[in-house]
């Protein structure tokens, strides 16, 4: 089973739910939440009833639905003081006009309302409505109140409306939520770094239809440029061909095919960048000869003979000119994992390498879960057993960030 690792874990998450249509997609977030290891409240406002039931959130969440202003909890003690007391963080979702107006000028006339004022935590404001409504002087008045209030905001998707129109007032996808909220917890230990990431396979072209490849799906390169956002590094991830959405909307995400196109790709963006992390699969030859048109199968030929020719090795030429940024490189190996990995970084000149044995089952390539050892310049090689590729995208930035603590000391 996939073990998640997440900074929601043993929090007390208050997810607050409000009377517009995207109410019944909050079900998800908390089912969500609760296997992140969060313990969930739901609070609903008396209109969120209208389009779900307290009973849902009572089965996903395992804890009682809150919607009464004078319910007591724990001995004497009021229901909202209660609750705000315990609380890691809130989350109001989807956050109507009619909530946004009110907590934005200070009405508190039910329990949500009453407890947003006496929480100190972290509140979260998920908005979903109309365009009209999102985009009208009321609306985005209240949304600036909120935000010099010190409340998070996040903005609605674009696309289809329950309304029957298009435009923006989507609610976000949960897995956008889920992020933000993780963002919100996560010490942004890694700001003002700007790191670039590489992820996948890239191919190379036999003729316009086929192609070789390798089995590299981007999920590690994708874990390593998500966290690394959310400790605070400005990210560019230079990807070849993955079926992977993009880990988070403020990635730059530069989409490439080839080697050649990932070396350009990557000589183009390395200059502004102070960390580079390698973890792209990158094809080692390419046809010689370039096919334009399909090859065609004889009937007399039994073999085909395909001539390869080398592809650059961009992480060696970027060993020779990286002057004083970090460079991290990934090695799949099957065998001698450690010494050829680490023989790697001393000819490529990296500053640390995480080898993978790739030859074992359900970890590495295409998996949910890695198993790495991170070797340093001085030959320290140190296991990480397995976990998911998000953990060890953390650990391995860990090491990133002592190299960078160690520089700063010797300055
Ligand atoms: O994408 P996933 O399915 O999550 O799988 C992750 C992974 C197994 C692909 C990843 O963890 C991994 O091991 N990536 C490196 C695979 C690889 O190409 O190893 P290598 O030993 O061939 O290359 C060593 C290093 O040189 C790598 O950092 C590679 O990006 C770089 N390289 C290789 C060849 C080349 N022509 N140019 C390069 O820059």
């Amino acid at each position: 089973m996939e073990r998640q690792f997440s900074n929601l874990k043993g929090k007390e998450i208050i997810v607050g739910i409000t009377g517009g249509i995207a109410a019944y997609k909050t079900a998800e977030l908390v089912r969500e939440l609760s296997k992140r290891g969060a313990n969930v409240h739901v609070v609903m406002t008396k209109n969120a009833m209208e389009f779900v039931t307290p009973l849902t959130f009572q089965t996903i969440s395992g804890n009682p639905v809150v919607h009464q202003m004078f319910e007591l909890f724990y001995g004497s003690k009021i229901g909202y003081i209660a609750l705000s007391d315990i609380a890691d963080q809130m989350v109001i979702v989807p956050a109507t006009a009619n909530i946004i107006g009110k907590i934005a000028n200070g009405i508190a006339d039910d329990f949500l309302t009453t407890m947003v004022m006496a929480i100190t935590v972290p509140i979260l404001f998920v908005p979903s409505m109309n365009t009209k409504m999102w985009e009208s002087k009321a609306v985005q008045c209240n949304i600036e109140k909120l935000r010099e209030m010190g409340f998070e905001i996040m903005e609605p998707g674009t696309g289809d409306l329950a309304c029957g129109t298009q435009g923006k007032g989507r609610l976000p996808t949960i897995e956008e939520i889920l992020e933000k909220m993780e963002d919100i917890f996560t010490r942004k230990d890694l700001k003002g770094e700007k790191i670039l990431v590489t992820a996948g396979p890239t191919m190379e072209f036999i003729d316009p239809i086929r192609c070789i490849t390798n089995r590299a799906s981007g999920k590690m390169g994708y874990a390593i440029a998500k966290i690394a956002r959310r400790r605070g590094a400005e990210v560019v991830l230079i990807t070849g061909k993955t079926y992977l959405e993009p880990p988070r909307n403020d990635i730059k995400v530069i989409e490439v095919i080839t080697a050649n196109e990932m070396r350009e790709a990557v000589l183009e963006h390395y200059k502004d960048c102070s960390i580079i992390i390698k973890t792209a699969a990158v094809a080692d030859f390419r046809c010689r000869t370039e096919n334009c048109q399909k090859i065609k199968k004889e009937d007399n030929e039994e073999t085909i003979i395909l001539e390869l020719e080398k592809n650059p090795d961009i992480i060696a030429e970027l060993g020779r000119i990286k002057e004083n940024r970090i460079l991290v490189g990934f090695a799949a190996e099957t065998e001698n994992i450690v010494e050829y990995a680490y023989d790697k970084l001393k000819r490529k000149n990296l500053d640390l390498i995480i080898a993978n044995d790739v030859s074992k089952p359900g970890i590495g390539f295409g998996s949910e879960m890695n198993e790495v050892t991170i070797i340093d310049k001085t030959g320290y090689a140190r296991h990480i057993p397995q976990k998911s590729k998000d953990e060890i995208a953390d650990i391995i930035l860990d090491s990133v960030k002592r190299i960078l603590r160690k520089r700063k000391k010797t300055f």
